[in-house]
């Protein structure tokens, strides 16, 4: 891993795109049940051509807490994107310390971020059909890839939605988006009973179609075994980060490439990739 090329972290920071904006205004921060939750914050007006940057897949680095400043900011993706009110959502599970702070967070609250970081999903061409297969809050960055699908002309998605129970699905949420969603539950409790690989399976996937994914490893694994005929299966990958711009090499991957040259930094060289080039580790 040391061979991988050194990156200067301000030079990522500084980039045209990316910004460190230390007054994200909190307008919502209302629960969905189930531990999901909406976050809005509102970029400063001056700083608002960032959202222009912002796409299905990027990220933001969020302080949690500003009470808290030497915490890791937390990565989380865009669901969706207001320019002309100058918002931004995010869709979060209360999982941890960080989480759990930011539920606590009012409206009014300033909070800092970095935005928008990675790469995001490529658009499909046209006349070629998209499937969005999400487990979990791994639907989130689906949610803006939606929209953007649409946006640029494509019909509304499928959205295979997966989660343990009815309340993982928050579906009056997700109804807000143009996507065609056929829910899963592994309790059977809503919609197909099983997970969301077992219900694309069920469906059938033609063979040039488009996936998009996000989830957890043992989804995404099982994705790339049932799904050979797929002309692409790409995935947003949720590693651990610290650092979030290249900077601590905490969210290494492998490709199926030899030593060095098979290392990927899931913040920096992601955190959309080709699944069936990644070497998916549990
Ligand atoms: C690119 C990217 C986009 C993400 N988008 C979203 C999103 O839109 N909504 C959302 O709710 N979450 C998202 N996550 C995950 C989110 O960053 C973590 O849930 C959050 O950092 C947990 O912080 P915490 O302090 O509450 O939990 P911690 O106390 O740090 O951890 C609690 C538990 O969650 C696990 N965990 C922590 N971070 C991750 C992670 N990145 N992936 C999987 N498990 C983790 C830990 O191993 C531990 O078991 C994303 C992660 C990445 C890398
Ligand atoms: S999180 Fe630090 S290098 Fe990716």
């Amino acid at each position: 891993m040391s061979s991988l090329p050194v990156r200067n972290q301000r030079a990522v920071i500084e980039s045209a795109a990316v910004k460190a904006l230390s007054e994200l205004t909190v307008t919502v921060n209302r629960s969905l049940g189930g531990g999901l939750r909406l976050l809005t914050l509102k970029v400063p007006s001056e700083d608002a051509s960032v959202l222009e940057h912002v796409h299905a897949g990027r990220f933001v680095m969020l302080r949690c807490d500003e009470a808290e400043p030497f915490k890791f900011r937390r990565p989380f993706s865009f669901a969706s994107v207001n320019a002309q009110a100058g918002t931004f959502d995010i869709y979060y599970k209360v999982v941890g310390d960080q989480t759990r702070k930011l539920a606590d967070i009012a409206p009014g609250t300033h909070l800092s971020g970095v935005l928008p970081l990675g790469s995001g999903f490529t658009i499909p061409p046209p006349d070629t059909p998209a499937i969005l297969i999400g487990g979990g809050v791994g639907v989130a960055p689906l949610l803006l890839l939606a929209t953007e699908l649409v946006a640029a002309g494509r019909p509304r998605p499928r959205l295979l939605f997966g989660g343990r129970t009815s309340t993982d699905l928050t579906l009056e949420y997700v109804s807000g988006f143009p996507v065609e969603v056929h829910p899963a539950t592994d309790d059977g409790s809503h919609g197909f009973h099983g997970n969301v690989v077992e219900l694309a399976a069920l469906e059938g996937v033609a063979k040039d179609v488009y996936v998009y994914a996000c989830g957890p490893v043992p989804m995404l694994k099982s994705l790339v075994e049932m799904l050979p005929q797929a002309v692409s299966i790409e995935a947003s990958l949720e590693e651990v980060m610290a650092c979030g711009i290249g900077a601590c090499y905490g969210c290494a991957v492998r490709t199926d490439g030899l030593g060095a040259e098979s290392m990927r930094l899931v913040c920096r060289d992601g955190p959309v990739f080709d699944l069936r080039q990644i070497r998916l580790e549990e």
